[in-house]
């Protein structure tokens, strides 16, 4: 049961699909005050989940949180906000609903801040579309949510792959070399990353001729050998005489301008640039039709980069900033005046101030910039996401962005951002994994191995383990750290083993994350949305259960033989040294220790269940779907729904895509429906 209640005059975010006639009743749940700010009384055992990407843990109790899109690249605890806006929460305990605050601009969320007890929203207005979510408990909340806000962006099979990503791939030969190295170790590969360095002077929609001097030709070579290279696009359009890009920017109006009409200049990676105006739909579809430049050249996907939008320096700021800088010249800096000459020079970039300078020409007028600012990233997504709609209408193409709002999970993915090569940022990714799904977000992955700071060995490793199990699994670097390709270190066997391993569990992945695309459900689920009634896997904050079968528990911490893990009923725990190396046993419900070597991916198989797993193969083209080995635990019948397509059609919905799977006590297998032209034995 949904309801939607409506405060003053909110801005269609669109990111609700469909007409919902507004309820008349009162708001339950909160008490309001100026359809501004909401508060909820908390009982002691509730729990709240939700916020999709942001810090702390997968229960949002007991801190301060901003929807706020932000370009941070500190993701510490003590942060608010990181890149994203996801404003849908479920509590559950003492009562049970969802809320989902749709509101385009700066909302807090004081879960327990200020008062332990209270949870206070406030937003800046009191415009705003509130959405109160009632069901049979988290899950079947969590569904009714995904459903108001449309199905989740499904990408090509081959983007279920290992992709390898580093920001200073500077040529063509660089890139070969990664390949080959890779290729050379075993090291299964599916994707290439372009960052920043493809470009002119990090021009949008340009490829550098000298050190790419023909990317429709690279591109085919590469996929010759199972590659993707994906190519990264900013928000940020130079300005420059004679760029076509920017010269048609300007012709067809299509940059955000400030009060005056002129364009607004921000800086970013070019210097100087302006926004495309991502609200507006004729610049939108202009934006969105420059694609089709990489697109002709054999390009099947894209990350968008910088849409929060990232700004460096606002060129009037920075006018601002050099006139004041004048008075500390020649001057004793003191404790005071360095501070101050420090907030002024750290002050030029991502600046609250800058987002009030620039306008939207949106279809419902013209709006100021931060009151709508969550939209940014979003509608730079859903530009290259209609125009992929209309340039490749049978064809699924690649697509994560950084910044989003919800809405934007129908058209593409994201990924977590700028992390560290810290112990902490294997478990936020995993934190973030279940919230981010529950809020849409399907096709997302973290920076395996950390993008900042120098990474380690084990870090990676232990990282990876986590990483094979999420659907995007992207190892990217920063340019100037240590460079993090796994077969830079010491145990590349073990490294391909692990990776091997993912190519192995393929079936298995893919069949989960379209089931949960199809349905509106979560590939990964709190260990609480699975065993309500259960007190300690209410509070299990690092173990996740991925899809229906398999729960995870991985290793976190530095120098670590095994870890802690809760049991909430019987499970089957498989041990993987690489594919061909499996070990099992039963535990029986409860807390046990096991041990897990840093080569070692282990995970557990509820009871009844299987797991379709392939042999692998160098890349997910190579991988046999059609063969598939069973690995399950069957006390008295194991059964599986197995989904499969070709990976690249658009066409869903066709009964020919299940089997349903069952494995009695016996090990007898037998299998039906419409694709049960493929092979099963027990492995
Ligand atoms: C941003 C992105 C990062 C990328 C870099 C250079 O920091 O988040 O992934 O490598 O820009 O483009």
């Amino acid at each position: 049961m949904i309801k939607k209640i409506t405060y003053g005059a909110p801005f269609d975010t669109e990111a609700v699909t469909g007409a919902y006639e507004s309820w008349q009743g009162e708001l339950p749940y909160f008490s309001q005050e100026e359809g501004r700010k909401f508060s909820y009384r908390m009982a002691e055992e509730d729990i709240v989940f939700g916020l999709g990407e942001n810090v702390r843990g997968i229960n949002k109790r007991g801190w301060i949180y901003e929807s706020k899109c932000s370009d941070d690249p500190n993701h510490r605890e003590d942060k608010r906000s990181l890149y994203g806006a996801h404003n849908f929460l479920i509590v559950d305990g003492k009562e049970c609903f969802g809320v989902f605050f749709d509101y385009p601009g700066k909302l807090t969320f004081d879960i327990g801040y200020t008062d332990r007890n209270v949870m206070l929203i406030e937003a800046q207005t009191g415009d705003i579309d509130v959405y109160v979510i009632e069901g049979e408990g988290p899950e079947d909340i969590a569904k009714q949510f995904r459903g108001l806000v449309g199905r989740s962006y499904i990408p090509p099979k081959w983007a279920f792959g290992y992709g390898q990503s580093r920001w200073s791939y500077m040529n063509e030969d660089e890139i070969r070399e990664v390949v080959k190295k890779h290729r050379e170790a075993g090291i299964p590969l599916d994707s290439i990353y372009l960052d920043i360095d493809y470009m002119v002077r990090y021009k949008d929609f340009t490829v550098n001729e000298e050190t790419f001097p023909d990317l429709a030709g690279f591109a085919e070579e590469m996929k010759e050998q199972g590659i993707h290279l994906v190519p990264i696009i900013d928000a940020g359009v130079k300005i420059e005489e004679g760029y076509d890009i920017y010269e048609e920017g300007m012709a067809g109006g299509y940059f955000c301008k400030e009060e005056d009409g002129s364009e607004f200049v921000a800086g970013v990676w070019p210097g100087r640039v302006h926004f495309p105006d991502m609200l507006n739909a004729d610049a939108r579809k202009w934006f969105g039709g420059k694609y089709k430049v990489l697109l002709d050249q054999g390009i099947e996907g894209f990350w968008n980069d910088m849409n929060e939008p990232a700004i460096f320096y606002s060129e009037k700021h920075l006018q601002e900033v050099f006139e004041q800088l004048e008075e500390f010249r020649g001057i004793n800096l003191d404790n005071e005046a360095s501070a101050s000459l420090n907030r002024l020079v750290g002050g030029l970039s991502n600046n609250e101030e800058d987002y009030k300078l620039f306008y939207h020409e949106h279809k419902d007028g013209r709006v100021r910039h931060d009151k709508v600012h969550n939209l940014f990233g979003y509608n730079m997504t859903r530009a290259a996401g209609e125009a992929f709609e209309e340039l490749e209408p049978d064809k699924r193409i690649l697509m994560f962005s950084r910044s989003s709002y919800i809405g934007m999970h129908r058209y593409g993915g994201i990924w977590t951002g700028d992390n560290l090569s810290w112990w902490s940022h294997i478990l936020l990714n995993l934190h973030m994994m279940p919230s981010l799904n529950m809020c849409g977000f399907l096709y997302t992955g973290a920076d395996l191995g950390g993008f900042g700071s120098n990474t380690t060995e084990e870090l990676l490793m232990r990282w990876l383990e986590l990483g094979i199990f999420t659907p995007l699994m992207r190892n990217h670097s920063a340019w100037g750290t240590r460079r993090q390709e796994v077969y830079r270190f010491t145990q590349t066997g073990s490294f391909r083993k692990i990776i091997a391993l993912r190519y192995c569990l393929l079936p298995y992945l893919y069949s989960e994350y379209m089931k949960a695309a199809l349905r509106d459900e979560m590939m990964f689920r709190p260990l609480s949305f699975v065993y309500a009634g259960d007190r300690f896997a209410r509070r299990v904050e690092d173990q996740l259960m991925v899809g229906e079968s398999i729960m995870i528990a991985p290793v976190y911490e530095q120098n670590a033989k095994g870890r802690y893990v809760y049991l909430p009923e019987r499970m089957k725990l498989v041990r993987f040294r690489g594919p061909e190396d499996r070990k099992e046993e039963v535990l029986e419900k409860g807390h046990h220790y096991v041990d897990i070597a840093l080569d070692e991916v282990v995970f557990f198989i509820r009871p009844d269940h299987l797991v379709p797993m392939s042999k692998g193969g160098s890349c997910v083209e190579k991988v046999d779907f059609d063969h598939l080995g069973l690995l399950g635990f069957v006390e008295k019948e194991g059964s599986y729904e197995l989904y499969d397509d070709d990976g690249y059609s658009r066409d869903y919905e066709s009964p020919s895509h299940y089997t349903q799977i069952t494995v009695d006590a016996e090990g007898r297998i037998s299998s039906g429906g419409e694709g049960s032209r493929k092979e099963f034995y027990l492995i």
